[in-house]
């Protein structure tokens, strides 16, 4: 077939004059091997900028680039060069051509050497088609693409963030109806739970005091004390359950604690524990001084209690943004994950004696406080930050 071809292109010099021309695609001839003279048809013409075969070689043009991914190419490593000279076959080869004042087109460049009879080298022919468009809507496209894949990237964690948010929301819901119910026994049981025990306790320091029943002193002693630590853990639970008026006044935070932590060195120096308090520069804040001075007990009684010994209790003030940290931590064992977030739930406790209302009060009197608690759990111990508004009914929670 190829042969037919060969013998009609012979045979008709027109065909070979007109093929140039009616090519879709740019042709450029070098005429000789020198390459100082190629010959552009007018597709080729229109893309470097010339007339219609008008003579244009890179060669000339010291301030024409020809680059090849990015590199610029020399001379000699130019397709129309390469067939000319050496007689190399360049098939498929994208070329970025950069022009003065910046414009920048690409081709796919296709190159051969022209022989003649004798198989001498007379010139090349490199023919080539414009793709610029073509790449630079590629390029667009995948650049879109990726802001496309960082604004989903984005969204999904928009999402993932919102619902981790409602999640927690719908827990703190959980805990407080939880909190609301149990008060609302509470109060009940409570009240009808204390009358029969004031009178055993009544009917208990009439006998201890009966000289017959002297031997059993130690016995009535401690059925009384037992009773007074009852009542007390039922005054502890009340005072969760029950929406007790509390009394605010403005005044400093750092003063209550340089007040309270002789008490807490105290406790923990009985237990072989360190303890340090690091006043920060704070504003005054309005609190309930007896409700505040629980919730650090608490906190205190609970880091000292997680640790062993020669631990460090630290408790700090210091200002976040608008709002005034309290903040309570411990070197102890830490708190399992699945169990931080039962903290807050009246009767959870880990320990043997606890009652597991400690943090249920820390946690409302925080609630009373418009204050918010943070707990950061680790093997290294666990701190519970405090996060009190400046001014109360600021709705700053
Ligand atoms: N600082 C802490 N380090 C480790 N675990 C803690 C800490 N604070 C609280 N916990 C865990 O939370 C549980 C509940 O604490 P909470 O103070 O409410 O009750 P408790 O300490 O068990 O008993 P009590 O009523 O005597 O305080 C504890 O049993 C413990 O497992
Ligand atoms: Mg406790």
């Amino acid at each position: 077939m190829l042969d037919l071809v060969k013998k009609v292109f012979k045979q008709s010099t027109m065909l070979s004059d007109k093929l140039p021309e009616l090519m879709p695609g740019g042709v450029s001839i070098a005429i000789d091997t020198t390459c100082q003279k190629i010959v552009h048809n007018p597709v080729a013409a229109r893309f470097f900028g010339i007339e219609d075969w008008g003579n244009f070689s890179p060669l000339n043009f010291p301030s024409f680039k020809v680059l090849h991914n990015g590199k610029v190419l020399l001379t000699d490593e130019l397709p129309i060069v390469r067939s000319a000279r050496y007689g190399d076959e360049v098939s498929g080869f994208e070329l970025e051509f950069a022009f003065q004042e910046g414009i920048s087109k690409i081709a796919i460049v296709s190159s051969c050497p022209l022989k003649n009879e004798l198989g001498v080298i007379i010139g090349a022919m490199t023919t080539f088609e414009e793709v610029t468009e073509l790449i630079h809507n590629t390029r667009n496209l995948s650049a879109h693409g990726l802001s496309l894949g960082l604004l989903i990237d984005d969204r999904t964690k928009e999402l993932r963030e919102e619902f981790d948010k409602r999640e927690k929301i719908e827990l703190e819901v959980t805990k407080l109806e939880r909190l609301n119910l149990i008060g609302q026994l509470a109060a009940g049981l409570g009240h009808e739970v204390r009358n029969p025990m004031t009178t055993i306790r009544g009917f208990l320091q009439i006998l201890h005091t009966k000289s017959d029943l002297l031997p059993y002193k130690s016995y009535f002693d401690l059925m009384i004390e037992e009773l007074d630590r009852a009542n007390s853990i039922i005054t502890d639970f009340l005072s969760i359950a029950k929406n007790k008026s509390t009394e605010f006044k403005r005044q400093c935070l750092n003063t209550l604690l340089t007040n309270l932590f002789p008490l807490i060195l105290a406790y923990a120096y009985s237990q072989d524990k360190k303890c340090n308090f690091e006043p920060g520069e704070i504003t005054e804040l309005d609190i309930d001084s007896s409700e505040i001075t629980q919730l650090v007990l608490n906190l205190a009684r609970n880091g000292l209690e997680a640790m062993h010994n020669n631990g460090y209790l630290t408790i700090r003030t210091f200002m976040d943004d608008q709002f005034i940290v309290l903040s309570v931590k411990d070197e102890g064992t830490g708190i399992k994950p699945e169990d931080v977030l039962k903290l807050g739930t009246p009767f959870f406790t880990t320990k043997e004696n606890g009652t597991g209302l400690g943090i249920p009060m820390c946690y409302n009197i925080a609630r009373r406080h418009f204050a918010k608690i943070e707990v950061k759990s680790g093997s290294e111990g666990t701190t519970f930050l405090i996060r009190f508004p400046q001014h109360i009914g600021n709705g700053a929670i």
